[in-house]
């Protein structure tokens, strides 16, 4: 089995490259993946020395852009274990689906790799814990794809909340509305196309027959790989309203409603229209989505609006702005009006945090911890809607609390030969 065998260099947690150079490789190379090897290769020291991808066509045409980036041509493998076992890799980054992230995660972290994980952590609560555990007990350098965490912008507003600015923090209401969420124009099965390994792609989620629907990009649709908008953006947004009070455990509870209530013509198993609760001690965090739809409050299709006893933030990944509240008796508003704050996207800086936490062997922007935790939630509000219950989280056991149908929900079955890592 991959990665059984631990190096030295891995009990003492460091780097395994005898030099400087950071040597890394990718596992699924379509899309997010690729993006985030580019910013790594973008950076001083780092080499991409593999790709690995099941569909042949894919690898091929990342292969040679990889090439033309760094003038060295990378080693391809259609068997992530091939990646793993691989002594010349010092860091691989996860961009498959998200249900193909926890085995090579696991056996990554066997293996003495340091790892860059897409987000969402992973498609359910359970791999999420156990890849907590394998990234702790192996001493790896995580950095979870949640790019927010190293975004200046956000940084900026995260720091206004924690020194009081926008007064007292009761409440964040979060909406999401992308058209994508209800997936493409339903089709009928195909033959697999020329050069994809399905039965690979599919692991360790159940047999079926190919369709292009449930394939590259719109696998996100359906419970056996990926979580909808509630998972896909869920965990960027939702892990926001967690760092802005700090908090590190599941809520007290999770109601959800909504369902599956338009587009019958398109294919998607996830829900196009969503609404979460989340109930904490002092804290409520509301969370909306209707896929199909691209408008939203404050003229965003999605963002945060946290309500502060003094201003309301509004944030997304373009800026912030304050909505100061009225004070009756002074007749000001209760904190000073600031102009909008611009933002932008931090993939890139997301990666050179992870490469230089390689280096200096802290924790990253985004730890598996928080990774973890924000998946939970969200994969906890898909739960609560799918069993039509309100959870409550036992952190004790790791269970809802005497939720037979839900506690059924946090293991995912894995097909033979897959099984699911004992770390
Ligand atoms: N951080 C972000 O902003 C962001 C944005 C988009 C996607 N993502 C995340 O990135 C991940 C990938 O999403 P995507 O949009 O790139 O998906 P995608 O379907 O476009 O690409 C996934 C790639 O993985 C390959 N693959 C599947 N199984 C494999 C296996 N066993 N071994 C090797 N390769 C395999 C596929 O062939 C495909 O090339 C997801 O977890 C997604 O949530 C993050």
């Amino acid at each position: 089995m991959a990665g059984s065998v631990l190096s030295p260099l891995i009990l003492h947690g460091k780097a395994a490259s005898p030099n400087e150079q950071i040597r890394i490789a990718l596992i699924g190379c379509r899309n997010m993946g690729f993006g985030d090897l580019k910013n790594a290769i973008k950076q001083p020291g780092v080499v991409c020395v593999a790709l690995c991808d099941v569909d042949e066509q894919i690898l091929n045409s990342r292969c040679s852009e990889v090439e033309k980036l760094q003038g060295k041509r990378p080693e391809t493998y259609s068997d992530f274990r091939k990646v793993i076992d691989n002594k010349n890799i010092d860091a691989v980054i996860i961009g498959t689906p998200d249900h193909w992230h926890c085995l090579p995660f696991v056996y990554a972290c066997q293996a003495g790799k340091e790892i860059y994980v897409e987000k969402p952590l992973a498609n359910s609560i359970a791999e999420c814990d156990l890849m907590v555990k394998a990234a702790r007990k192996y001493q790896r350098i995580v950095q979870v794809g949640q790019q927010q965490r190293s975004g200046p912008h956000w940084i900026q507003a995260m720091e206004h909340i924690h020194a009081g600015k926008i007064g007292a923090l009761r409440k964040v209401n979060i909406w999401s509305n992308f058209n994508y969420g209800i997936g493409p124009l339903a089709t009928a099965d195909t033959p697999v196309p020329a050069g994809v390994d399905f039965n690979r792609w599919l692991g360790p989620a159940p047999q079926r027959s190919f369709n292009t629907t449930r394939f590259h990009g719109s696998w996100r649709m359906f419970w056996d790989y990926g979580g909808g908008l509630m998972t896909d953006w869920g965990v960027h947004l939702i892990d926001i309203a967690l760092w802005a009070k700090d908090i590190t455990t599941m809520p007290l509870s999770v109601t959800a409603s909504g369902g599956n209530f338009a587009f019958p013509d398109h294919a998607h198993e996830t829900f196009d229209t969503m609404n979460v609760s989340y109930q904490l001690k002092d804290y409520l965090i509301n969370w909306e989505h209707t896929a199909g739809t691209q408008n939203g409050p404050y003229g965003r299709s999605y963002g945060l609006a946290f309500i502060g006893n003094d201003a309301t933030l509004v944030i997304d990944r373009n800026g912030w702005e304050l909505f100061p509240e009225w004070d009756e008796q002074k007749k000001q508003p209760k904190v000073p009006a600031m102009p909008k704050q611009s933002g932008g996207e931090s993939h890139e800086l997301h990666m050179k945090n992870f490469l230089e936490c390689i280096k200096s062997r802290k924790d990253p922007a985004c730890t598996i911890e928080n990774g973890s935790l924000v998946a939970r939630y969200a994969h906890a509000a898909n739960i609560a809607l799918r069993t039509d219950s309100r959870l409550v989280w036992d952190e004790a056991t790791h269970q809802f609390k005497d939720n037979a149908a839900a506690n059924a929900l946090i293991t995912p079955v894995y097909r033979h030969p897959w099984v699911l890592p004992v770390v």
